[in-house]
């Protein structure tokens, strides 16, 4: 079975809440998506947290990574960059990159910030500049989608982007829906031209 593995680290929720939204466009685009988080890092080595998590979605496989049509990876801007997690995990990934198993496959990116001008696009070139090296296809949103020029908050032609504020309170706009439901649509239309 086909699918879009969506991808996120939060820590907030407003992350996993861009994801499902990008899942419904997934769907909506004939496709399952299949969504998957990745484990918090310590600082301490020794520490281990359980394999499955208390709730939400469960942890990634590296299979779920090589068997997936498209990608969707998100993360909370930290710094103006990827959350260390995620890094994390993309760090263990370099047998896919051996033996080429995401070339070709379309992918894109998606954020969360506390303010405006905090790094959102920074942080999806960040995302971006991994999935390259793996060959990845890397799909923005075209001006197609009306919600783009009439957004006050996130959203970008580089990827998904949310605006939830210095408390993450802020829900997601109506215009940053849409523009999930189009990358989720468009990726999975996407991978199964490519397919
Ligand atoms: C260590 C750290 C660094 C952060 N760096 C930024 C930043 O550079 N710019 C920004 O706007 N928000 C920054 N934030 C805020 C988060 O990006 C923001 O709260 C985000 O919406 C959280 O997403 P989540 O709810 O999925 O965890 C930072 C938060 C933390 C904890």
């Amino acid at each position: 079975m086909s699918y879009i593995l969506v991808l996120y680290y939060t820590k907030t929720g407003a992350t996993r809440d861009l994801a499902h939204h990008i899942a419904r466009g997934v769907e909506q685009g004939g496709m399952e998506a299949k969504l998957r988080t990745v484990p918090e890092v310590s600082a301490n080595c020794e520490q281990s947290a359980p394999s499955v998590p208390e709730s939400g979605s469960v942890y990634v496989s590296k299979e779920d990574l090589a068997g997936c049509s498209g990608l969707a990876l998100g993360s909370p801007t930290r710094f103006g960059n990827m959350a260390a997690p995620l890094k994390y995990f993309l760090d263990t990934t370099s047998d896919l990159w051996l033996s080429g198993q995401l070339i070709d496959k379309p992918a894109s990116v998606f954020t969360s910030t506390a303010s405006l001008h905090g790094g959102q696009e920074t942080t999806l070139v960040s995302m971006m500049l991994p999935l390259m090296h793996h060959g990845m296809m890397i799909l923005g949103c075209p001006y197609s989608e009306a919600a783009l020029l009439k957004t006050k908050t996130g959203g970008t032609p580089y990827g998904l982007s949310h605006l939830a504020g210095d408390k993450s309170d802020f829900p997601i706009s109506q215009e940053e829906k849409a523009i999930a439901v189009t990358v989720g649509k468009r990726l999975a239309q996407i991978a199964l031209k490519v397919a």
